[in-house]
Order: structure tokens, then C-alpha cells, then sequence
């Protein structure tokens, strides 16, 4: 089904916004995305009526903010396909369930000396820092499955590089700077085929743009941002298989995570909550909540297919500056709505900056947290252009022409 992408449009505040009296092109929705009225109404429908802690009170306000909050749980549980909200655990954002799945494992003495844990050269520094980390901590091995020459994931070497030591494999689904998709299902089969390793995936680029189920992928562990899809920022989720998350040791010890104290020990609480300790983000869980209802209504196949029109739309017409490089897979199948480029001699930041004083065109610049395989790519940085569903082809106009009387200028 086609979108009626303006009439979306009005549901986003920023879009309305004007510079100079020109609109705003938002084109960084990578880094976060612009968030709808009916998700900042939830956030403030909190504070206004239901303003309260949760599970500690026995007042009305108490039990109404724990119902939502669970109610938002729930909700995540059903929109990734979990078996249940018990798989949905809570936390800041992507990266703290990353820092979450490396602390609590070793905290069980998952990992040993010689373990490997195996990455690709695309993922963002959240699933790399942790296990570099654990390298110093535990030393264990850091391994990573190389690319093809279009910038897919390479499954024969996965393949190749899987052993009796692997214990972790982590993949991201969708890379946030060349753009590929990774055919994590298939990556999932591998790993269990030839391996005894736990499998997580990094979807912090995909939940929010792709139709994503944990159980048809098969992954034990996967991470995600509600900033990244509508919602508010400080809210991100871990799911975790529930027989994998009930062995496991928590991550941060506290109120909320126990069961019963004693002076000199505890036990810990039912699943979500022991892996939530302390007073949560309760107002950003609530309206991330609303942020699934408003994508689960526009349905995330017509998502999907909106963008890799625009998508195929900014490619063709990249091709009309010369100057302009391209990085990521031509196959629409295999990429998302990202276009990382560099042009001619341009430095990247610089490229940013024109874009948003010429024309009010909002992209990133720089190393995008993913500093290994962009310096690779160029030592300087390069730009990001990145999609969602609310932009549209005369967006991309006004970026492509912009670029080129940019690329002129400076030449
Ligand atoms: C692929 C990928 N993984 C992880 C993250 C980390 O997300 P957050 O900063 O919300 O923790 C990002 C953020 O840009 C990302 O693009």
C-alpha cells in the first residue's frame, strides 16, 4: 500500500518547522528520528495524569503508571514477535543492552581465555567497545567476519571463522553506515549449525524500518533504540530469549531487581524486572508504547517499501554529480535508507554544514560511531544522508540540487 506520506507528515511537529523561511529536510533520521504528537502527548499524559513511581504503590496513580509501563512491554514483545513481555527488558538505549549482555555474562563466567567472540568490520562502536573490553577483562579473543566487495556480509567466512571456541557471535542487522542488510536468519542458522556460540543481533537500524521477528530469525539476544523509531530518547530495549535471560546473572543490582533481602544476601525478581533495577525511565517506556502503535498503524512493510523507493530515487539522481561516491550495495534488497557519499575533495563536515546553511538539509558527518570501516573507507570522514518513511522524493530534490551547486561551488 502506497503511504500518504503528507498527510503523516502533520503528525511531526519538526516538519513543520521553517529556516529563513524554508522547510526543514530532515535526513538524519540514523541518528534519531523525529517523533510523532501522539508520542509526545503519551510522554506528557504522564506527568500530567499518572505521575507516579511504579510497583512500590498502592495508590491509583501507582497501579495506572505500572499498567502502562507493562502495557508498553507487552506491546514490544508482540511488534518483534517475543513469546512474551518476560523476553523485554528495558534499559537507556541499544548500546546499554550491549554493555548489559557483556557485564551480566561474564558476571556468570560465561566467557574464558581463548573464547571468541565474533563481529563483522560494519558494526557501530555499541557492539564492538564491549567486546573489546572483554579482551582486557576476561581475555577473550575478538574475531570479525570480512565483507563481500559490495559491502555484505560475507557468510562463507562466517562460516569459515565459527569454532569450538566461538561462544558469542554479534551481528548487526542493518549497518548504519554502508547501508547493507544482513540476512540474519540465515546468519542465525549458520551459527547453530556449526557452532555451540550464542547468536545477538544489533537492530538498531532495522526494528525501526523492517517487519522484524526474533523467533523467525532465531536469535538468542537483540538489542534496539526507541529514539531510532519514533520514540523518546533515554528508552531502548534487550530481547533475550527467556531460558537464556533466567540463567543469567543481572547487570545492575538494586531496588526493583530483587525479590527478598536479607542483610547479607537477595534474591532476584521475575523477569523483566530483574534486569531493571532502580526507578526506570518510566515516562519515555510509556510513550515508546505510543511510538509502536503509530508504526504498527502505518504497517512496516509499507515502511519498508516507501523507503527503498526514495532510496532508489536519491541513488539515481546521486549519479548526477560526478564528483559524488557512493558506498554500500547497488541490490535495494540488501541495503536500507542510508546513502553514505563523499564528494571529490570535500571535507565531509563541511559538506554538512553547507547543506544546512544553503538549504536547511539536516545530514551527519564524520565517523558516524563506526570509525573502523569508515576511516577504511576514507580517512577523513564521510557524509550520511538517511531516510525514513515521512521523507519524500521533492526532499531529496532539494538535497541532490543543493549538493550539486555545493560540489560546484567548492570545486
Ligand atoms: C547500528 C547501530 N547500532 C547501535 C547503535 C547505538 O544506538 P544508541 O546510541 O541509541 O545506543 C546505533 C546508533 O546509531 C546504530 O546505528
Amino acid at each position: 500500500m502506497a503511504l500518504n506520506v503528507e498527510k503523516l507528515r502533520n503528525d511531526f511537529p519538526c516538519l513543520q518547522k521553517k529556516f529563513d523561511g524554508k522547510p526543514l529536510v530532515y535526513l538524519d533520521n540514523a541518528a534519531t528520528s523525529l517523533k510523532p504528537n501522539s508520542v509526545i502527548d503519551k510522554e506528557a499524559e504522564y506527568y500530567k495524569e499518572y505521575c507516579a513511581n511504579i510497583h512500590r504503590g498502592m495508590h491509583k496513580m501507582s497501579e495506572q503508571a505500572s499498567r502502562e509501563f507493562e502495557l508498553a512491554h507487552e506491546k514490544t514483545a508482540k511488534f518483534i514477535g517475543a513469546k512474551s513481555e518476560k523476553e523485554i527488558i528495558f534499559m537507556r538505549n541499544a548500546t546499554e543492552g550491549f554493555n548489559l549482555l557483556m557485564y551480566s555474562l561474564c558476571a556468570g563466567d560465561f566467557f574464558k581465555p581463548g573464547d571468541e567472540i565474533l563481529v563483522s568490520r560494519m558494526e557501530h562502536h555499541a557492539n564492538l567497545v564491549p567486546w573489546q573490553f572483554l579482551q582486557q577483562m576476561k581475555g577473550t579473543k575478538l574475531n570479525f567476519v570480512e565483507l563481500n566487495e559490495d559491502f555484505t556480509l560475507n557468510m562463507d567466512d562466517l562460516k569459515g571463522k565459527l569454532s569450538s571456541k566461538t561462544k558469542l557471535v554479534s551481528l548487526t542487522q542493518a549497518s548504519n553506515t554502508v547501508s547493507s542488510i544482513v540476512d540474519v536468519k540465515k546468519a542465525c542458522e549458520i551459527v547453530k549449525k556449526n557452532s555451540q556460540a550464542y547468536f545477538a543481533v544489533d537492530a538498531a537500524q532495522s526494528v525501526p524500518h523492517l517487519p522484524v521477528n526474533v523467533r523467525d530469525i532465531g536469535c538468542d539476544f537483540l538489542m534496539f533504540s526507541s529514539h531510532k523509531m519514533l520514540g523518546p530518547t533515554g528508552i531502548g530495549v534487550l530481547y533475550g530469549k527467556e531460558e537464556i535471560l533466567e540463567k543469567m546473572q543481572p547487570f545492575m543490582y538494586g531496588g526493583d531487581m530483587i525479590k527478598e533481602v536479607k542483610w547479607n544476601s537477595s534474591s532476584w525478581n521475575e523477569l523483566p524486572s530483574k534486569f531493571e533495577a532502580g526507578t526506570p525511565a518510566i515516562a519515555q517506556g510509556i510513550a515508546f508504547g505510543a511510538a509502536i502503535d503509530y508504526l504498527q498503524k502505518v504497517g512496516m512493510q509499507n515502511i519498508r517499501q516507501h523507503e527503498k523507493e526514495i532510496t532508489k530515487y536519491a541513488l539515481e539522481r546521486m549519479k548526477e554529480i560526478p564528483q559524488a561516491k557512493v558506498y554500500g550495495p547497488r541490490d535495494l534488497e540488501k541495503r536500507n535508507g542510508i546513502v553514505l557519499f563523499e564528494a571529490g575533495k570535500l571535507d565531509c563536515h563541511d559538506i554538512a554544514l553547507a547543506l544546512d546553511e544553503h538549504s536547511n538539509v539536516a545530514v551527519r558527518s564524520g565517523m558516524h560511531c563506526a570509525q573502523p570501516i569508515v576511516e577504511s573507507l576514507n580517512p577523513k570522514g564521510l557524509a550520511r544522508a538517511s531516510f525514513y518513511f515521512y521523507n519524500t522524493k521533492q526532499e531529496i530534490d532539494v538535497f541532490i540540487e543543493s549538493l550539486k551547486e555545493i560540489v560546484g561551488t567548492f570545486k
